[in-house]
C-alpha cells in the first residue's frame, strides 16, 4: 500500500479521484484535507466528508477543513462548471461527521511528522494549504516522499487562454509549492485533456454499482464536456500512482507567473535548473480501462 496525504476541493473530478482514494486497497489515505477552489471551503469540506461517508471510511480517514481563500489573490470559484454544491447531481444524506479541530495546514504537519517514512501528498486544489505548510513548517519538507499534482499546462489554459485552474486560483501558492525544492509530479492540462473518461464509459457506468451511479450523476452535471466525454483531471493523480508506466514525463523548469496579464501561466524551459517533472504522455486507452476497473473493484 502507497500512504498518501490528499489535498483537494471536491469538485465533480476530486470526487472521482476521492472514490477510488477511498475504495482501493493498495492506497491509504493518511488524512483528507480541502482547500477553497471549485466552491468554498465550506462546500469542498461537506463534499469532502459527503464522499467519505458515502464510502463508510469515517472511522478510518479524518478530514480537515484548510484555507477559505488563496494567500494573495481575491477568491473565485468555478461553480459554472461543478455546480452550486460543488457536487450537484447527486442527493447525500445529512453529514454525520466532524471535521478534525484543527487547521488543515496543523493536521498535515502532524501526520507528516509522526509518520516514520515518507509521506506522497496528492494535490488536486488550489495549493494554498501546501504553500502555507511549506512556509509554516519547513521541517516537513524531509518527510515528503513527492508532491502528485494536477494543475498547470504545457499548453493551453483553462480558466485563461494561458492559466489551468489549479494554479491560476492561487499563483503564489503554486509559485511556493513550484519552487520548493521539493519532488513535484506535475500533471497538467496538456495530458488531462488528453485522458478524457468516454461518452460510452460514462454510459456504462449507471450499470454498474451504486458507485457508478453516483459518478455519473455527477458527471452528467459537469460543465467540463467534450461531445459527451469528460475530462478526469484530478484522477490522473492517482492512475499516476497506479500505473506510472502509462505516463511520459520531462523535467522543466517550471514557474508561475503571478500578475499581469499572463497570470496563472505556468512558464516551462529547459534551459535552466530544472525542478519539475511534468507529464507530457498519457496512454488514454489504458486511462479508461483502469477507471472502469477501479469503479467495478468497488
Ligand atoms: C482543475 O480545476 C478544477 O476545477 C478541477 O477540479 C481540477 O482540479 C482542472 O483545471
Ligand atoms: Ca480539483
Amino acid at each position: 500500500t502507497q500512504k498518501i496525504l490528499l489535498d483537494m476541493d471536491p469538485g465533480i473530478d476530486d470526487a472521482a479521484a476521492l472514490s477510488i482514494a477511498l475504495t482501493d486497497d493498495t492506497f491509504q489515505v493518511m488524512l483528507l484535507t480541502t482547500v477553497a477552489g471549485n466552491v468554498s471551503v465550506d462546500k469542498t469540506t461537506k463534499n469532502a466528508l459527503r464522499l467519505v461517508e458515502f464510502f463508510n471510511q469515517e472511522k478510518v480517514v479524518p478530514v480537515a477543513a484548510g484555507a477559505s481563500a488563496p494567500l494573495i489573490k481575491k477568491y473565485a470559484d468555478a461553480a459554472d462548471v461543478h455546480g452550486e454544491s460543488g457536487m450537484d447531481g447527486w442527493q447525500f444524506p445529512d453529514i454525520k461527521t466532524d471535521v478534525l479541530p484543527e487547521h488543515a495546514v496543523v493536521a498535515m504537519r502532524n501526520v507528516l511528522m509522526s509518520s516514520p517514512e515518507k509521506i506522497t501528498i496528492v494535490a488536486t486544489g488550489a495549493f494554498t494549504n501546501i504553500a502555507l505548510l511549506i512556509r509554516m513548517y519547513p521541517e516537513v519538507l524531509p518527510k515528503i516522499a513527492q508532491i502528485v499534482l494536477m494543475g498547470g499546462t504545457l499548453g493551453k489554459g483553462n480558466i485563461t487562454n494561458v492559466a489551468e485552474f489549479n494554479v491560476f486560483t492561487d499563483p503564489h501558492a503554486a509559485q511556493i509549492l513550484f519552487t520548493s525544492g521539493l519532488p513535484i509530479k506535475m500533471i497538467g492540462l496538456n495530458v488531462t485533456l488528453q485522458a478524457l473518461l468516454s461518452k460510452e464509459n460514462i454510459r456504462k457506468l449507471g450499470e454498474i454499482n451504486q458507485t457508478g451511479q453516483m459518478l455519473q450523476a455527477l458527471f452528467n452535471h459537469y460543465a467540463d464536456d467534450q461531445n459527451g466525454a469528460k475530462p478526469m483531471h484530478d484522477v490522473n493523480t492517482l492512475f499516476y500512482l497506479s500505473q506510472p508506466e502509462s505516463f511520459v514525463f520531462e523535467d522543466y523548469h517550471v514557474e508561475v507567473i503571478t500578475e499581469g496579464p499572463a497570470n496563472g501561466a505556468t512558464v516551462a524551459n529547459k534551459e535552466t535548473d530544472k525542478n519539475v517533472s511534468v507529464a507530457i504522455k498519457v496512454d488514454v486507452e489504458a486511462f479508461n480501462d483502469w477507471f472502469m476497473k477501479k469503479i467495478i473493484a468497488i
